[in-house]
């Protein structure tokens, strides 16, 4: 079984290009031999990532995370044991939104209000949510 996880938490103000920059290659680094998969968004000032794998390790890279200073207040929105993962080729993707109108088309479509509130996602639409924007980005 697979155990997913999702949370969200709040970017750095003074987050830089050059620490998502680092952060992927930590996490690709990292998830490759942890097993470890899932996506990263950056909207608006918040992250929300999802992380997929055995629950000792998504528990373990979790800990690890949440005491990173280039974010604040991580909350869990979801957590689940899947059958298979949800973003098996994704060591961990990151899909930066630069323009959150150009998303809002598809924000809304899983919030209800324009302006993006991560904290109104579940486990799933948070996945549905990544699933699409990543689409909208290689079209
Ligand atoms: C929003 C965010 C997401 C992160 N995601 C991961 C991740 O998926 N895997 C990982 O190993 N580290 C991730 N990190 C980095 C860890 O906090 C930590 O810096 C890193 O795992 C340390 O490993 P290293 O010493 O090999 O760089 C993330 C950090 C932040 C701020």
């Amino acid at each position: 079984m697979i155990f997913q996880m999702v949370y969200v938490s709040k970017a750095a103000e003074d987050l830089s290009a050059h620490d998502c920059e680092d952060i992927i290659a930590s996490s690709q680094r990292n998830n490759a031999q942890d097993g470890l998969t899932g996506g990263l968004l950056l909207c608006d000032g918040w992250f929300v990532q999802v992380l997929e794998g055995a629950v000792g390790s998504v528990n373990a890279v979790y800990q690890r995370i949440a005491g990173d200073p280039r974010h604040r207040y991580p909350v869990i929105i979801g957590a689940e044991y899947l059958q298979r993962r949800d973003f098996p080729d994704w060591k961990m993707r990151l899909i930066s939104i630069r323009n959150v109108e150009d998303a809002v088309p598809i924000i809304r479509r899983y919030t209800p209000t324009t302006a993006f509130d991560p904290q109104g996602l579940t486990r799933m639409s948070a996945v549905e949510l990544m699933k699409d924007l990543a689409q909208a980005q290689a079209s």
